[in-house]
């Protein structure tokens, strides 16, 4: 998509959650964030999206940067998202990213010996961009970015390295979901830096009603799109998450 045309539409693959965004799903090539708290679910929610995609004919990529790719499979088959054909038919892509994390401080390429984080920063968008160009992905997602922002500790460190990212990835015309930890969980809470950026933020967070706590789900931003958002139950259910868009959690 180039970016001045007239936004398209992918549905998310996740039950009920396109009611919240005008029926219509996901803006494609948009840059999306879904931030949750530890076991909210963001993982099955990126592979939900990247399952139903390849029962549409779109096919995806898969970045894992903290879990082994095989445990992440295991985990979601359980809850019936089977990805072993697509995978062995290559409409989906795994790129294990996760040795970035414990390559040596210094790398050297050709002559030049350069910093862990650009190499790493360097080699994850052209292992990204290999895997989206060899299978014509159209979605993209990102599992997670807390793995990614481990090597940036300092704050504008972190934004520039995530504002890299974003160019890296944005050429590629995938609608990307990037997974990312909720620092904070309440509703009046300091926003993180990676809201502003992304073209979209998604809210995956457990809350207390009536003395119960429920999992809730909250589009707080989707850029061009008229979407609900107050927070809507969401449980684990056969095929993944399945959201509730007319109950209400407040
Ligand atoms: N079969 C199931 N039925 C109900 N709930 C399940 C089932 N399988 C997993 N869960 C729930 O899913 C959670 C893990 O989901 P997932 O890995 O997608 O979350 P996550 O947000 O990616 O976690 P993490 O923070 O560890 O990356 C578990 O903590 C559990 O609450
Ligand atoms: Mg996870």
């Amino acid at each position: 998509m180039n970016r001045t045309d007239k936004l398209q539409f992918v549905a998310t693959g996740i039950m009920g959650l396109d009611a919240l965004l005008e029926n219509k799903g996901f803006p494609s090539g948009f840059n999306i964030v879904v931030m949750g708290s530890p076991g909210s679910g963001k993982t099955t929610f990126g592979l939900q999206f990247l399952y139903y995609g390849c029962l549409n004919g779109e096919n995806g990529v898969y970045v894992t940067l903290d879990e082994r790719p095989e445990s992440v499979l295991r985990n979601v088959l359980n809850l019936g998202i089977d990805l072993t054909e697509f995978l062995q038919k290559g409409n989906i892509s795994i790129v294990d990213a996760s040795p970035i994390r414990t390559i040596p401080g210094e790398v050297k390429l050709g002559g030049i010996s350069i910093g862990k984080k650009d190499f790493s920063l360097a080699a994850l968008i052209a292992a990204v961009t290999n895997h989206v160009r060899n299978i014509n992905a159209k979605r993209l997602v990102i599992d997670s970015l807390t793995s990614f922002f481990i090597q940036y500790p300092r704050g504008a460190e972190r934004r520039a390295a995530f504002m890299e990212l974003l160019e890296g990835i944005t050429p590629l015309n995938c609608t990307t979901i990037l997974l990312t930890e909720l620092r904070f969980s309440g509703m009046d809470r300091p926003y993180q830096f990676e809201e502003f950026l992304a073209d979209g933020v998604i809210i995956l967070r457990k809350q207390g009603k009536n003395s119960a706590i429920v999992r809730s789900i909250q589009v707080e931003k989707m850029r061009g799109v008229n979407h609900n958002v107050e927070p809507h139950p969401y449980r684990f259910t056969r095929g993944g998450l399945e959201v509730f868009p007319t109950e209400k959690v407040l």
